[in-house]
């Protein structure tokens, strides 16, 4: 059972400052008690516009120091391909980057263990449609496998990663695939006061409790769970997090319920995240949120 948390500190900050904040936070996060830490690269801002669109040595190098380090430390490691908008705006144009992408990520870690598993792309959406991501996604999938045949592969639907998108998921015939979703319902309370969704700030104030709402998160997660179970597949709940502008109370209890359900559920899980506005540990004060912390790796509710 993976219990994990997201550390955007390389997806935003690449340099060697971000890599070695990575470091330092993947070391907060394990003290805590969490086995995994899913870590968002932006590999496209460092990947040379034409053949053979080469990742930038100097990023992979810094990638490769907190991987293993993360690893080293025995921790579930995941690696995704992360914001590359271009793609997502011009699935045609950007294809041969993106399977040249993952030539070179799939080569370079074939010889990691286990622990390493790689994602082939978060949150795919806009005119990277159902048919044109499941075309696309088995490419990227046959590249990987030319390196690397039993890496653990994690593979989402389109909608940002959406539960309900998971019935226009194809996934090749693959044991080693980990599907994966990101769970953001209802978003006008997680995404509440979030400065990049327009009209955000108008949502603040909203609160979850309930039980129609606990027993909807119960239905959203048991209908995906039994998704993957029907393809004999296990699956990974790789984001879900309430926005630090949400009433304290109502976020801690969201928390707490999402994870006692995945848990029980069979559902690995990655909060989002660490050290972000979505954050669990305030890296300036260097403190964690108490009750949100319990929430993760406390007694589950
Ligand atoms: C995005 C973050 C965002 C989070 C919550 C992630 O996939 O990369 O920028 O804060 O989702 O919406």
């Amino acid at each position: 059972m993976c219990r994990g948390v997201n550390i955007a500190a390389l997806a935003d900050a690449p340099g060697r400052d971000g890599a070695r904040r990575c470091v330092r936070l993947i070391d907060v996060a394990r003290v805590a008690g969490f086995d995994t830490v899913r870590l968002p690269v932006r590999w496209s801002a460092h990947a040379g516009e034409r053949r053979p669109y080469a990742v930038a040595p100097a990023i992979l190098a810094l990638v490769d120091g907190v991987v293993d380090h993360a690893l080293g430390r025995g921790l579930t490691v995941v690696v995704n391909v992360h914001h590359f908008d271009e793609l997502q705006a011009d699935p045609d144009g950007q294809r041969d980057r993106f399977l040249a992408i993952w030539d070179q990520l799939a080569r370079r870690y074939r010889d990691r263990p286990d622990g390493l598993m790689l994602e082939l792309l978060n949150e795919p959406r806009d005119r990277l449609t159902a048919s044109r991501w499941n075309a696309l996604l088995a490419e990227a999938l046959d590249v990987v496998r030319g390196h690397d045949r039993d890496r653990r592969v994690l593979i989402g639907p389109v909608d940002l990663n959406d539960p309900g998108a998971l019935p226009r998921l194809d996934l090749p015939d693959d044991a080693r695939i980990v599907p994966t979703i990101h769970y953001y319902r209802p978003f006008d309370f997680t995404h509440q006061g979030a400065g990049w969704e327009p009209g955000a700030d108008r949502w603040l104030g909203t609160e979850w409790d309930g039980d129609a709402a606990r027993e909807r998160v119960e239905a959203d997660l048991a209908a995906a769970a039994g998704w993957a179970a029907a393809r004999g597949l296990p699956l990974f709940l790789g984001e879900f997090g309430v926005h630090d502008r949400a009433p304290a109370e109502s976020r801690r209890r969201w928390v707490a319920w999402v994870r006692a359900v995945a848990e029980r559920r069979g559902i690995d899980w990655c909060h989002w995240d660490l050290a972000t506005d979505f954050g669990v540990y305030d890296d300036r004060t260097r403190t964690w949120d108490r009750p949100l912390l319990e929430a993760l790796l406390g007694s589950a509710s």
